[in-house]
């Protein structure tokens, strides 16, 4: 027997949503590495073409991309006929796609609230719901959501209310669908990232200050994470070396939710 075997998963069709860029596109490539077919979907085309275009052209052809707003229902199930039409079955699927948003609870505009709350919480249940249904009926799949450590600490300095709030709900949906699915073959699991260093959040961190030293001196290993960090975790909880785990949220976050 060789343990590497069955991290595996060839002819495995996955679904990665904000797959275009960041943490979404270093979850997707690790798929890619382990012989996944990769869908990249995302609301920005444009980057998910271009990305798909690179991926595919370093995997031998196996990414595509999809432009898709995931706070749009009919969007969502449009999609999955889609998906479905095109590779038969999917076998994997990353709710990746979220938005940040810091904003004082007192003060926060009510649209900037529901707009959170309807990608980083409504979203992964609406799709979930979807790609969940052909799962069951095949008798199998594995669902993996990017919750963060948000969900489980309230951080500080910076106001956040509603992405704490959303966070925490898909935790509680991540444990739910996996209450719900495990005994028909679909599992569910998340993965709680702490401060992650992305194309977005790389100048950020460099440049420092008051807030970043802060972040940092509350995380036990004093740096942020490197996206390819998620890779080993995400090839994990998507294959078969995961197979008695369900319901189960992972810190990544170096050390930060321990202390
Ligand atoms: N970067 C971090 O430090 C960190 C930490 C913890 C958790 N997270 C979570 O990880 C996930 C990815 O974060 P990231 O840092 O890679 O962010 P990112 O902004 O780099 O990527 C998010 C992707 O989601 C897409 N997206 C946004 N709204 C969408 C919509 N309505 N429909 C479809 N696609 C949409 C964006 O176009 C983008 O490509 C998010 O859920 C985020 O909350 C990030």
């Amino acid at each position: 027997m060789n343990i590497f075997d069955q991290f595996r998963l060839d002819d495995r069709v996955a679904v990665v949503t904000g797959g275009a860029q960041g943490l979404g596109l270093a979850m997707g490539e690790a798929l890619l590495s382990a012989g996944a077919h990769l869908a990249i979907v995302d609301i920005d085309g444009d980057k998910a073409a271009a990305t798909a275009e690179r991926l595919s052209s370093e995997y031998g052809g196996r990414a595509r991309a999809y432009r898709v707003d995931l706070t749009d229902e009919a969007a969502v199930v449009a999609l999955t006929e889609r998906l479905i039409g095109q590779y038969g079955r999917i076998d994997i699927l990353f709710n990746n796609a979220g938005i940040a948003h810091h904003a004082p609870s007192e003060s926060d505009d009510y649209d900037d609230w529901k707009r959170v709350i309807d990608i980083d919480l409504n979203a992964v249940y609406l799709l979930s719901r979807e790609i969940g249904r052909h799962m069951l009926a095949e008798g199998g799949g594995s669902i993996v959501n990017t919750s963060s450590m948000s969900g489980l600490i309230a951080n500080v300095p910076q106001p956040q209310s509603a992405y704490n709030a959303a966070k925490s709900g898909v935790n509680m949906l991540t444990k739910s669908l996996a209450a719900e699915w495990g005994d028909r073959g679909v599992r569910v699991n998340a993965i709680a990232p702490g401060y992650m260093k992305t194309e977005i959040t790389r100048a950020f961190f460099e440049q420092g200050g008051p807030m970043i030293d802060r972040w940092l001196s509350m995380t036990p290993m004093g740096r942020a994470g490197e996206p390819r960090e998620l890779g080993g975790l995400a090839l994990y909880l998507a294959s078969d070396a995961s197979s008695f785990v369900t319901g189960a949220v992972f810190s990544v976050d170096g050390g930060y939710t321990a202390i």
